[in-house]
């Protein structure tokens, strides 16, 4: 008699239905679903009305329609209208496209259910955590008392890591925000060049510190911090707390990196707590041709680092290390239903006492599936094709004259404008066309151009793919060329119908 089939999964078990359910739907959602492009062709209005008539009425339905046709359901949708971060011609974000092995080994994390706050509830995930976590604090480095964790993001990594240096100095003013809250430090400050990740500002409000207590410091031309500034700002600091030093290894726009050793030793000299948020550049340690770049990153206090940025993991694969990990205590907490203090004498301890999660899904295993299969220099292969594109990019607007470079090259990301009369609007306008057409992908930021008084629209190249050929960069600069042509055409012509339009009403 045939076993009836299980609705539920774990590995070992109901796992090789998992992957038949896979295949099929695989098998139903063909390639020929795919728009061929990184994005739909249309406006986001059109998705929505997609999603509404494939999906039906915007309430839960009273009864399903089965698995299969509910996975084929939502694969047709994502296939036919999401955003392909495998094509060529996708170069916005900090996205990359996530290996197949590691998409697998994220199937195998849902089917576990682990969860790493405790022994019982993830007992082999939890090895695998604690194993990945020193093998990355030895890669970056840090020495034998260092520890870690991995968490829902870059931004999430660097809050935890506020929020220990906040404790951290706290305690050594003999105050204890853990119960008493920020309130207690006096005039707290946090130190980060001024294009530091937005997330240094945001978990500086989370934690009650207050955007004002960021200092930002003034980076050179190449946009890394001015280590002589930083030491200016830590002397006027006069009766502030200094809470923590942030340097960026890998800044988002342009992948500079602060100037680590000489930031390491203002920072050990004053005292002050010293995160690198590594969120973007850590995985230039994976490169033997890059690795140099972050050098001086294990003197740091704590680092983030993520590895669904350079490390081609489905998001979020984030992990916040610690050269002392007993800092984590800041974050400790007993609770008798989870790590009571008798189980975890007995070694029945988790890994709760280190995060602000609970309940936290085993992020590890894509981690370490895919650190397996292609060991760091598989990764730093990638990473330094990746960089050659990004290069070759460089020297691309070099030989356009509509096109102006803004910043050197230093890991993956290439920002460049149209030079034109109205910078600005022809830029962001044609970026919007090429996503509205759905050709390609190209991402936008703001910066003070030399000689400029504010900040203006420029391009961005992020570039993850290390599939891509130059081939396909130059097509990419075509498609840029041509269509910032046409909408400089159009911008053109309504300026001008437009001082008609003035000049005929001064003439009435
Ligand atoms: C330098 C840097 N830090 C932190 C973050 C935040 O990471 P996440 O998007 O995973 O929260 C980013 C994101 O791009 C980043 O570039």
């Amino acid at each position: 008699m045939p076993t009836r089939r299980s609705r539920f999964a774990s590995p070992g078990r109901g796992w090789a239905q998992v992957g038949a359910d896979l295949i099929r739907m695989a098998e139903s959602v063909s390639d020929t679903a795919h728009h061929g492009a990184p994005l739909p062709h249309g406006l986001p209005g059109d998705v929505l009305d997609e999603v509404d008539s494939a999906l039906g009425p915007r309430v839960i339905p009273s009864a399903g329609v089965g698995e299969s046709q509910a996975l084929a359901r939502l694969g047709d949708l994502v296939a036919r209208h999401g955003l392909d971060l495998t094509h060529t011609r996708t170069a916005a974000h900090l996205q990359p496209p996530p290996l197949t092995v590691a998409v697998v080994a994220d199937a195998l994390a849902g089917a576990t259910n682990a969860s790493l706050d405790t022994y019982d509830s993830g007992p082999a995930t939890l090895a695998i955590e604690q194993w990945m976590i020193a093998a990355l604090a030895d890669l970056a480095g840090l020495g034998a008392g260092a520890g870690g964790v991995f968490g829902p993001g870059g931004s999430y990594s660097n809050l935890l890591a506020l929020l220990i240096a906040r404790d951290h100095a706290a305690s050594a003013l003999g105050l204890d925000t853990r119960t008493d809250g920020t309130g207690a430090l006096p005039r707290p400050v946090v130190f980060c060049s001024r294009i530091a990740h937005f997330s240094i500002h945001r978990a500086c409000a989370a934690l009650g510190l207050g955007e004002s207590a960021v200092v930002g410091i003034d980076v050179d031309d190449d946009h890394r911090m001015l280590p002589a500034a930083l030491e200016s700002a830590l002397a006027a600091a006069g009766d502030r707390t200094p809470v923590a030093v942030v340097a960026t290894a890998g800044t988002t726009d342009f992948g500079t990196v602060d100037p680590l050793p000489e930031i390491a030793a203002i920072a050990r000299r004053r005292g002050v707590w010293l995160h690198v948020d590594a969120a973007y550049g850590f995985g230039s340690l994976f490169s033997d041709r890059l690795a140099g770049l972050v050098e001086g990153i294990d003197r740091a206090d704590s680092i983030t680092l993520d590895l669904h940025k350079i490390g081609w993991q489905p998001a979020a694969a984030s992990v916040l290390l610690l050269a002392d990990s007993g800092r984590f205590a800041a974050v400790d907490r007993s609770v008798s239903y989870l790590n009571p203090t008798d189980d975890i004498e007995a070694g029945y301890g988790g890994l709760l006492g280190q995060t602000l999660q609970t309940t936290r899904r085993p992020d590890v295993l894509k981690v370490a599936a895919t650190f397996l299969a292609y060991g760091r220099l598989g990764l730093g292969s990638m990473l330094d094709r990746c960089h050659e594109l990004a290069r070759h990019a460089e020297q691309r607007i070099a030989t356009e004259p509509h096109l102006e470079l803004i910043a050197p090259v230093t890991l993956t990301t290439v920002v460049f404008r149209y030079r034109c009369a109205d910078l600005d609007a022809v830029n962001a306008e044609l970026r919007r066309r090429l996503i509205r057409s759905g050709a390609a992908l190209i991402g936008r930021t703001r910066v003070v151009t030399a000689g400029a008084d504010r900040p203006q629209v420029c391009l961005k190249l992020t570039l993850l793919n290390p599939e891509a050929h130059e081939a396909d960069i130059d097509a990419l600069f075509d498609d840029i060329i041509r269509v910032a042509l046409e909408v400089e055409a159009e911008n053109t012509r309504a300026l001008s119908t437009d001082a008609d339009a003035l000049e005929a009403s001064h003439e009435h």
